[in-house]
C-alpha cells in the first residue's frame, strides 16, 4: 500500500477508537439523566467503533504495512439535552463519513483495487449509522425529553445489540 494510504488508515484507526470513546461518554450522560436504554444503545455504537477500529487494524496488517496506534483528544461531555446529544453524534458521524470519502479517494487516486473494495464496506456502513442517528433524532423530538413517550422510546432503545458481521 502506498505511503499516503497507510497514513490516512492509521490516523483512521484512532478516529474509530475517538468514536468508541466518544460513543461511551455519549452512553455515560444518557444512564446519568435517566435514560438506561439510550446509554445501552450506546454501548453497542461503542462495540460497533471498536470493530471498526479493529477491520482497519487487521486490514494493514494484512497488507503487510505498518499500524501505528496514538492517542486522541477527550470526547465532549457537556450536553445540554438528550435530543443535543444526538445532534453532536449525527455532526460526528458527517465528519467520519468525509474521512471515509478521503480514504475512498485516494485508493482510487492510487489505482488500489484491493483496498477500494476493502473501503466499499465503511461507505456502506456510514450510510447505515448516519440514518441510525438521524432516525433516532427524529423520534427523540417527535416525543420530547419529558413523559411516557420517551420512556417507551428509551425502551426500545435498549433493544439494539452489537452483532459482529461474519466478514
Ligand atoms: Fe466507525
Ligand atoms: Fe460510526
Amino acid at each position: 500500500m502506498k505511503k499516503n494510504l497507510v497514513d490516512e488508515i492509521n490516523k483512521q484507526i484512532t478516529y474509530e477508537f475517538f468514536s468508541a470513546q466518544l460513543y461511551l461518554a455519549m452512553g455515560s450522560y444518557c444512564k446519568e439523566h435517566g435514560f438506561d436504554g439510550f446509554e445501552s444503545w450506546f454501548m453497542t455504537q461503542y462495540q460497533e467503533e471498536h470493530f471498526h477500529a479493529m477491520k482497519f487494524y487487521r486490514y494493514m496488517h494484512e497488507r503487510g504495512a505498518e499500524v501505528i496506534i496514538k492517542g486522541f483528544e477527550d470526547p465532549k461531555i457537556d450536553y445540554t439535552s438528550l435530543a443535543n446529544v444526538f445532534e453532536y453524534g449525527i455532526e460526528h458521524e458527517s465528519f467520519v463519513t468525509s474521512r471515509i470519502n478521503l480514504l475512498m479517494d485516494i485508493a482510487t487516486q492510487n489505482k488500489d483495487y484491493a483496498a477500494i473494495q476493502f473501503l466499499q464496506w465503511f461507505i456502506n456502513e456510514q450510510v447505515e449509522e448516519e440514518d441510525s442517528f438521524r432516525s433516532m433524532l427524529q423520534k427523540i423530538k417527535m416525543v420530547g425529553e419529558v413523559g411516557e413517550g420517551i420512556y417507551h422510546l428509551d425502551k426500545e432503545a435498549a433493544l439494539r445489540v452489537f452483532t459482529p458481521p461474519v466478514k
